[in-house]
Parts: C-alpha cells; structure tokens; sequence
C-alpha cells in the first residue's frame, strides 16, 4: 500500500480552511455607508488586507495544530526530543515572503493614503471643536455661521480644522471613512469630501469623561439648493431665534435649537425624546427654577438663562461644576436663548404634572 505524505493531508485541509475564510470575511458587512470618496479605495484596502491575512493566520494555525497532534509524545515515551539547531533555508524563507508582504501592504496603504488626504481644488473651511461633552462648528467661509450641527454639501470637498477645549476627543465619521483627534492645544486636520446625500452619525472615539457615550451628533449631506437653503436659515435663526423656520410655533422652534444644540446629550427631556443623565433632567424644570430664582432673588427666565449662559454661577447641588460647557452664550444669539429659555420653561412643567 503506498504511504501518502503527511504533509499532503494538512495542505489540503490548509487550501480548503483558506477558501472557507476568505469567504466568510468578504461575507462579513464590515463597514457603514460609504458616503464619501475616501470609502471605496479604504473598503478595498481593509479586503486585500482581509484576503492575505486569512492565508497566513491559517498556514499558521496548521503547521501548530499538525504539529500538536503529529508530534506528540507517546505514552511511556520519555525520550527527549530530537537536538534541531535551527534550519538556515526555512529561515530565509520565512523572513523573506511575510517582509515582501508587508511592505508591499505598506507601499499600497500609503499610496490609498496620500490619494485621500491630498489638497482639493474648491474645499472650504470648517473648524470643529470639541468639548465634553458636543461638537460644534463654525463656517468661517459663510459669514461666520456657528452651528451644533454639522451641514455639508454634496460634493464639495471640505478640510476640518479641529480643536478641543477640555480633554481629547476623536472626530469620527464611520460613513466617511474620517477619523482624527482632537488635542487640546494643537489643530489637526482632516479632508473629506461628502457624495452621498443623507444622515450619518458624528462619533466621539476617545473616552472622554462621563457623558462620552453620549457624545454622538448628526452630519446631514445635502444636496447644493438644501445646502445655500441651510445656510440661509441659520443666519435668520440668529436674528428671530428660529422662529421663521419652524413656522412660528415657539414650541417647535425651541425643540429644533435643543436637539441642534447637542442639550439632549447630558439632559433628559421627554419633550425632545433625549435620556441624557450627565446633567439635571429638565421636565420639571419650570418648578425647580422657580424654586432656585427665588434663592436668588431673580425670575424664573433670568435663572434659566443664567443656567444656560453662565453654568458656574448656580450649580445644581448632586451636580459637578464645570461639566456643562461655559460658551453657549458665544454660540447661541440672544434671541435663539430667549427661545430656549421659553421653550425649556413651557415644556418642563413635569412629564406627570401636565
Ligand atoms: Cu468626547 Cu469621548
């Protein structure tokens, strides 16, 4: 009877293991959207890196798992094992192919990069900047418009100018691909250019402090019209408080300014649909801030917008100093506070009190 050679069995396992790999990580939906240019070329790297790591990890894990088995010592056996020292052309081998692989993975990982975050002719400006626990943003390039939300255009290439004012934070886009720290004291950069017009999550990748999970935002791509529509919208929403835009209802222009302004994050509102609990709930706000402005000596409204503009003047006992960002009387105009104002005291009347 012919013998066949052990090493025939394992290869064929080896080839088989490899095909049945592969397949299952190209089946695998690794990736959100693609919404930007910079998706496809870093898709396909992840597959070309995905398809040669599938090979070696099983070539590994079949020469260790053969060798278990076929090498292992017998009962009784209590032989040392044969005296090796070392085998000069398996050597070179194995530190020739996986150094040609690699650079040749480093080579093209460069190129993809260098391809995404090259210059590009029209792209406008927008600084980001991070704290605990939102971003916001502010279009140098369009009057000066500062918003919660990020806006883009479709199409139009755009560089990131990002900041942080407290900790680091990470700017993430899954959809674009994009995704860049944000280091108290530095600038850093980030290109993208959005083609894909809908809604994709802005993520904080770093943690942060306590409200970091909630530190999540909405970047809406648009097409040109909605985009100079958008524009347009927030320069009236600085000057009637957003009133224009949700057709006069105070009520709905509030909700819109607290839902932009990233409030939801920290604060619970059933009114806004938010949960977050970094911050004093608000549904009875209107009972509490009567109850503190009287402290004070002021109304109830000059209470709820000193709470708003200037946190560190009344913190809310069982609450930190210094967790609610100091700056909304720089980023909200004043007649956008004034609908806050109104709209926090309307609704937060207690979810069970109404
Ligand atoms: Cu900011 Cu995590």
């Amino acid at each position: 009877m012919r013998r066949r050679h052990p090493l025939l069995g394992a290869t064929l396992l080896a080839l088989v293991a490899t095909a049945i790999g592969i397949a299952i990580v190209l089946a695998i939906d690794w990736w959100p959207s693609q919404a930007s240019t910079a998706s496809k070329p870093i898709d396909t790297l992840y597959d070309v890196l995905l398809i040669i790591s599938v090979p070696v990890f099983v070539l590994v894990m079949t020469v260790a798992l053969y060798s278990v088995y076929a090498f292992r010592a017998r009962p009784g056996d209590m032989r040392d094992g044969a005296p090796i020292h070392g085998n000069t052309r398996l050597e070179v081998v194995w530190v020739t192919i996986p150094f040609i692989i690699v650079s040749a993975l480093a080579a093209y990982g460069w190129i993809v990069l260098d391809d995404i975050e090259a210059k590009q002719k029209g792209e406008m400006r927008i600084n980001v900047t991070a704290q605990q626990f939102a971003w916001s943003f502010d279009y140098p390039e369009e009057g000066g418009i500062k918003s919660n939300q990020l806006v883009l255009e479709k199409d139009r290439p755009v560089r990131f100018y990002i900041k942080s004012k407290d900790v680091l934070h990470d700017f993430w886009v899954p959809d674009f691909r994009l995704k860049t720290d944000a280091v108290p004291g530095l600038t850093t950069h980030i290109r993208v250019k959005p083609n894909r017009v809908g809604s994709y999550p802005v993520v904080c990748a770093e943690l942060c402090g306590i409200g970091h999970s909630t530190m999540r935002q909405t970047v809406r791509v648009l097409e040109k019209a909605d985009y100079e529509k958008w524009i347009a919208d927030q320069g009236q929403s600085e000057e009637d408080g957003g009133m224009a835009a949700a057709g006069g209802d105070p009520v709905d222009a509030g909700r819109t300014l607290f839902d932009g302004t990233g409030c939801g994050a920290c604060h619970t509102l059933a009114d806004a649909g938010s949960t977050g609990a970094v911050g004093p709930e608000l549904d009875d706000l209107a009972a509490q801030a009567a109850k503190y402005a009287k402290q004070e000596g002021i109304s109830p409204e000059q209470y709820v917008r000193q709470a708003i503009v200037e946190p560190s003047e009344f913190v809310v006992p069982d609450f930190d100093d210094g967790l609610m960002p100091g700056d909304y009387g720089t980023q909200l105009s004043p007649a956008e506070i004034d609908t806050l104002v109104k709209y926090l005291l309307t609704v937060g009347k207690g979810a069970n009190a109404q």
